[in-house]
């Protein structure tokens, strides 16, 4: 059996029609969202199911072990050989499993019944945070078990990594309006449904737009589905939170874009137009989070580029570059990812890739998230760093953390407040042995952004006094006694590394 992801594409043109079809109609996906519940169609019992090794092998594309896993035929596996393996079920089993609903879900082209067997024309899984469980509707996973992976210009991306680092960077405070800015096949509305009053999803693929409505409505959240690129349907509009996870994949133009991936802006034009937009849609307070990919150029630092995108803006913006990728390492994974690893002509589309990049002056692509506050202060606070190293999940709390310590390095006298050393900051020290004094003392964080940082004596003293009685002047003046030091110098060496400390969050205001 060959099959297409977009084999059951609603024509163009034809999604919002679509989606208020399936919406307003409602009981055909209400029948369904009953029935999944009533099997326990969950993350925890698809593994219980399969199991660690199996899982595993499915998150590599292979679905042997799976399907091992899988012949008991309990609507449970049938549902897994349905959605997650493609494969071919015998229409008894299907009917027992989805019962009543193997002709309607035919009907509106997420089934296909060919013969006595169905198949599944979308992919439907389970997904979940700590305290729900959904169903997430994308197209079918292409690559599965070697098979050459085809995928059309409208495919939907089902949950990817880059969607569960983007839910990961997304700050959960309770918030009245969120945009979820190419919502693809929902993933992020989902998430942000469980803080937002109010989420907007918006997209130009019509399919998308029809996935996320099937997405929501499974789930029996509220989604405004809208049609349009960038911030388009969403003029005028503010929110309290924009998460965007945008198309940056920096390629040669080609006829056959990948929408998922790709845009028609030149190079990384569309993170920079997400950036550069976000003031006009936040509400004072309001969050941007994106995660995002971005050229490196022989102009320009990278931090220089960003920095200039971020200057006209009046947000704060924190920059994490999580990684650079050289040209060819950029090359093989998205040819890889486009299906072209094993096309006989991969030779001459790799070096397409490299001559066109060698063109536009690209050196190296960086990777990584960027968060911008609207907090309206004269000087925004903007930091461009890069962090490659360990971090502990959710970083949205680095985020959090990152943007309280900002507003309390914003009164200026870093020197007259009473700091706290970060909960669960670890000092090591490092003597000689017999050694009366340690050779070298590193502070290390143990969550968040994990840095670590070599102090000298005097700074080793503040973080440790510094339990947010007494100010870092205070200390900085016992440290000058006990160390028979000059306080006013002491106070003077020390007012940036106070500084520093916080802005790396060593120490945290209260
Ligand atoms: C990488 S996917 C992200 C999907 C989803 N938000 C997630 O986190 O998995 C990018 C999405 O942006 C959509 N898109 C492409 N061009 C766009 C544009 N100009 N404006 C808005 N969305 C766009 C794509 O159709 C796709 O659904």
């Amino acid at each position: 059996m060959t099959w297409r992801a977009w084999e059951s594409a609603p024509p163009r043109g034809a999604a919002s029609v679509r989606v208020a079809q399936v919406w307003k109609g409602g009981r055909m996906i209400e029948a369904l969202r009953d029935r999944l519940r009533e099997v326990g169609f969950t993350v925890d019992a698809v593994f219980g199911l399969i199991g660690p090794d199996a899982h595993r092998a499915l998150a590599r594309n292979e679905t042997t072990p799976a399907r091992r896993a899988t012949t008991d035929g309990s609507p449970l596996s049938t549902l897994v050989r349905l959605f997650q393996l493609q494969l071919d079920v015998p229409r008894g089993q299907v009917e027992q499993a989805l019962p009543g609903l193997v002709e309607p879900l035919a009907a509106e082209r997420l089934l296909a019944v060919d013969g006595d067997d169905v198949r599944a024309l979308v992919d439907v899984r389970p997904y979940g945070d700590e305290t729900h469980d959904w169903w997430v509707v994308a197209d079918l996973t292409p690559g599965l078990d070697q098979r050459p992976v085809e995928v059309g210009p409208e495919h939907v991306l089902g949950i990817s990594e880059a969607s569960s680092s983007l839910a990961q960077l997304t700050v959960r405070e309770p918030v009245a309006r969120a945009l979820d800015l190419g919502t693809g096949c929902g993933v992020q509305a989902l998430h942000l449904s469980t803080h937002a009053r109010e989420v907007v999803g918006t997209d130009v693929n019509p399919r998308a737009l029809w996935m996320a409505g099937l997405t929501a409505e499974l789930n029996d959240v509220g989604l405004d589905v809208r049609d349009g690129s960038l911030y388009e349907p969403v003029v005028g509009e503010r929110f309290d939170l924009v998460a965007t996870n945008p198309p940056f994949v920096v390629s040669p133009p080609s006829e056959e874009r990948l929408v998922y991936r790709e845009t028609a802006f030149p190079g990384d034009d569309v993170v920079r137009r997400v950036v550069t937009g976000a003031a006009d849609h936040l509400v004072e307070g309001g969050r941007c989070q994106v995660l995002a990919a971005w050229v490196h150029d022989a102009d320009l630092t990278w931090q220089e580029r960003l920095g200039g995108w971020v200057a006209g803006t009046g947000l704060d913006a924190w920059v994490v570059q999580r990684e650079v990728l050289d040209l060819p390492a950029y090359t093989e994974m998205w040819l890889a990812d486009a299906g072209l690893r094993h096309v006989p002509d991969y030779p001459q589309h790799y070096a397409r890739w490299l001559d066109w990049f060698a063109e536009q002056g690209i050196a190296a692509m960086g990777f990584g998230w960027i968060s911008l506050h609207r907090t309206d202060r004269e000087e925004p606070s903007v930091r461009l760093e890069e962090w490659p190293g360990a971090v502990t999940q959710p970083v949205a709390d680095a985020v959090v953390e990152h943007e309280r310590r900002v507003d309390a390095l914003a009164t200026g006298a870093v020197l007259d407040v009473a700091w706290r050393h970060a909960p669960g900051l670890l000092q090591e020290s490092l003597s000689r042995p017999g050694a009366a004094e340690p050779e070298r003392i590193v502070l290390h964080q143990d969550h968040g952004i994990c840095r670590s940082r070599v102090a000298d004596t005097v700074t080793a003293g503040l973080v440790g006094a510094s339990d947010g009685d007494l100010t870092a002047a205070q200390i900085l003046d016992a440290l000058a006694v006990l160390l028979e030091r000059d306080a006013e110098a002491l106070r003077a060496d020390y007012a940036p590394v106070v500084a520093e400390l916080v802005q790396d969050g060593f120490l945290t205001p209260l």
